[in-house]
């Protein structure tokens, strides 16, 4: 069988494949729960300085098997507390990276410290979401902020740091190119992209927040155009993340130039399980195509492009 392990950002991982933040819960138990299932790596919520209730109900809008729109608010426990969440995570042996949000770079970098206190092997930066005031694509939607949060960040902590982008100002690549500047170990890309469903009944957005974000299958195709305008600008890694359900479009993403993968929404429809199918389902598509090693299909989609049609 093809070899899944990869190292990226610094971190080795047993198979690419990780929890995205925020999907399967906050608790230590659900990140528990993901490793034992098969992730490669759990990433804990979007964590913040103080506790959040994040916004009102309804919060989330499902679309058959395609998407989900889900406008959560960043609820969460705070710094103060989850520290014991991660203990239990780690202490079944996850290897966990630690996501964080704040309003500026001061307080992402003395949130990043207390988060690389906890143990976790690598921290990722909320630049990206789209519904939450003050935070998020707010903080995150210009080359210049992203590159002001990273270097703060990287120059508070010695774990990697990886950033993650939003697919909603249109040049992803801009601001991956921003992260690196500013120190970044990797590029996570993308998050939700920008959305609304209206209720016609009710003449109002079916979300108590309005505008929310959209994941799942729809996005891959825009997830996969980031990663690869990405890796042609960069040289840090870059982690896929959108829309990935099976392990062909885990592969379609290797191929565009992602070293790691992220699942989000595959796992609310399919449950924790779909952890064990993508990584056995990829190995065997490896083999398939002639691949002895997940690296070795980085990027290729780049070399095959170039070679002019015979
Ligand atoms: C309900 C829900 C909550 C999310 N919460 C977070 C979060 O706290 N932090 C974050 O960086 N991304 C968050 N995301 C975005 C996901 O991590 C991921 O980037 C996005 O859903 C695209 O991947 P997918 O199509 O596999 O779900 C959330 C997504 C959903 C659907």
């Amino acid at each position: 069988m093809a070899e899944l392990a990869v190292r990226c950002a610094g971190v080795n991982l047993r198979n690419p494949f990780l929890l995205a933040s925020g999907v399967w819960g906050e608790s230590g138990e659900s990140l528990a729960g993901a490793w034992s299932a098969g992730a490669g790596g759990v990433i804990t919520k979007s964590i913040g300085s103080v506790p959040r209730p994040g916004y009102p109900n309804p919060t989330i809008e499902a679309y058959e098997r395609w998407g989900l729109l889900n406008a959560m608010g960043l609820p969460n426990p705070g710094i103060d507390e989850y520290p014991r969440e991660i203990e239990i995570a780690r202490r079944a042996g996850a290897t966990v990276i630690g996501s964080i949000f704040a309003g500026d770079p001061e307080e992402f970098a003395r949130l990043a410290v207390r988060m690389a206190a906890t143990g976790v092997v690598a921290l990722e930066l909320n630049l990206s979401c789209p519904h939450a005031e003050g935070f998020g694509t707010e903080v995150g939607g210009t080359p210049e902020n992203v590159e002001k949060v990273v270097r703060a960040v990287t120059k508070a902590v010695t774990i990697p740091v990886i950033a993650k982008i939003t697919p909603n100002t249109g040049d992803a690549a801009g601001l991956a190119l921003a992260a690196q500047r500013g120190g970044a170990s990797a590029v996570s890309a993308i998050n939700t992209l920008r959305a609304l469903a209206i209720d016609v009944h009710l003449r109002r957005p079916v979300l108590s927040h309005g505008l929310g974000g959209l994941s799942g299958p729809a996005i891959k195709p825009v997830g996969l155009a980031c990663v690869w305008q990405i890796f042609e600008k960069v040289t840090i890694p870059v982690i896929g993340v959108g829309g990935i359900a099976s392990a062909q479009d885990a592969l379609e993403y290797v191929m565009a130039g992602a070293r790691a993968l992220e699942v989000g929404t595959q796992v609310t429809f399919d449950g924790i399980g779909v952890f064990g199918r993508l990584a056995t389902d990829l190995s065997r598509l490896l083999d398939e195509l002639g691949f002895a090693r997940l690296e070795d299909a980085v990027g290729v989609a780049h070399r095959a492009s170039s070679v002019p049609p015979e």
